[in-house]
């Protein structure tokens, strides 16, 4: 009713979905959108010449499926059922108790996709299931709603880039709302295998999912050694570099030593030793990110030295901050740009992207990033495995 009342005083906004949505049905123009978890590039599902713009604009490899988003359990239905269906196919038992309990939200689920399926073929790169979400963003559904179709999305970021959680991040990586709730991507789940289990970890987490009937015995069917590349990843996307920004990224485990992680910062900046490139400095620039989380202390405590916090850069709506501070070290001084994220899974996830994306802004050579135990749960895990794909380099100390 809302929407209806909206579109009968022809507001901007009103004229905007519509425009939006007309784009979607007509056009195969990708159409930026927000959803819950990330910025998502829009296309229709069930045209090819649509869904084959959002692989152009992307550069994505054409062998990784994208999501399909609904707004209804009706549409699902009428994706399983392309030509009514008697018998009617049902959506596996084995959801009932994600769905009732996760969606509308960040949960991505795995269903057959069936003969003469309505999706165009590029949805599911060939494979025999396609991967559905009803997205919690009001928005999100309103779009999918007055566009009357489903909507194939994948987060807006050019491939291999930091998922965007402004709307600023999608115009940056693609040149054609606010920040992102949750700030990791949904969670993708396949009901269809015997255990069932987690493609790839997000925004809900596996624990949660654990305490649903049927799901007790959930596998994690993803792999963060993914480095050592023995297993074919099930989720194709999961075997692709991701969430990488330009500088080199540093990522050390949770509980890393302090003392440690001090003198491999310094030896990076001051050389002698400890740079993987041959650089007598390990870093021709002398800036870097330092991004905190539960422990480590301001910029590190690097220098005795006075640190002088010179600029507050606040990041679009959100609590981040980042702070400049000057260091001496060695013969002249380094920039350091230091992030506080916050302590728990959840601010973390909201403000990760968002701060690589700042940190290539300012043009850093390498951000050192203190890690979290990944098996606390909920969010921990998925910010680890994004930070383990974006990572160069991983440092138990
Ligand atoms: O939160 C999200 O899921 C965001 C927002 C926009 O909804 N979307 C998103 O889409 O992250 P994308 O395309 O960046 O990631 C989709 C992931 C990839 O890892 C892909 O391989 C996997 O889901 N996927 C999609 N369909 C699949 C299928 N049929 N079988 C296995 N994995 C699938
Ligand atoms: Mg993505």
């Amino acid at each position: 009713e809302w929407w209806e009342e909206e579109k009968s005083k022809n507001t901007p906004e009103a004229a905007a979905v519509l425009e939006a949505a007309e784009t979607l049905r007509t056009s195969d123009i990708p159409v930026g959108f927000p959803t819950e978890t990330v910025y998502g590039l829009g296309a229709d599902a069930t045209r090819s010449g649509s869904v084959q713009g959002i692989y152009k604009a992307k550069q994505r490899p054409s062998d990784n499926p994208l999501i399909v988003h609904v707004d209804s359990i009706e549409m699902v239905n009428r994706l399983l059922n392309p030509n009514g269906g008697s018998p009617t196919t049902k959506i596996p038992a084995i959801y009932e108790p994600l769905i009732s309990r996760f969606w509308p939200g960040a949960l991505t689920i795995l269903l057959p996709n069936p003969k003469g399926s309505l999706l165009a073929k590029e949805v599911t790169a060939n494979l025999p299931t396609f991967g559905v979400r009803m997205p919690s963003s009001a928005f999100a559904r309103l779009l999918i709603h007055v566009t009357d179709r489903p909507l194939a999305a994948p987060s807006a970021n050019a491939s291999t880039k930091p998922s965007p959680t402004t709307a600023e991040h999608v115009y940056h990586d693609l040149q054609n709302g606010g920040p992102c709730g949750v700030g990791v991507e949904s969670t993708v789940v396949d009901g269809l295998t015997n255990p069932p289990a987690v493609l790839r970890p997000g925004g809900i987490g596996i624990e949660e999912i654990r305490t649903c009937p049927g799901w007790e015995n959930v596998q994690v069917g993803y792999n963060d050694s993914a480095l050592q590349g023995k297993e074919a990843p099930r989720s194709p996307g999961m075997k692709y570099r991701h969430y990488s920004p330009k500088a080199r990224v540093v990522l050390f485990e949770a509980g890393s030593d302090l003392a440690s992680v001090a003198d491999r910062v310094k030896k990076d900046l001051i050389g002698g030793g400890g740079s993987s490139n041959g650089n007598a400095n390990g870093f021709s620039g002398r800036k870097i990110g330092i991004v905190r989380t539960k422990t480590w202390p301001i910029a590190l405590s690097l220098s005795d030295a006075e640190t002088k916090q010179t600029t507050q850069a606040s990041n679009d709506g959100d609590t981040l901050s980042i702070h400049q501070i000057s260091v001496p070290l060695g013969d002249s001084s380094t920039t350091v740009y230091d992030v506080h994220l916050g302590a728990s899974a959840e601010s973390i996830a909201r403000g990760l992207f968002a701060t690589l994306r700042s940190l290539d802004a300012e043009n850093v050579d390498a951000i050192y990033i203190e890690g979290i135990r990944d098996d606390e749960g909920d969010l921990a895990a998925a910010v680890m495995n994004r930070l383990r794909k974006a990572a160069e380099v991983f440092v138990v100390v």
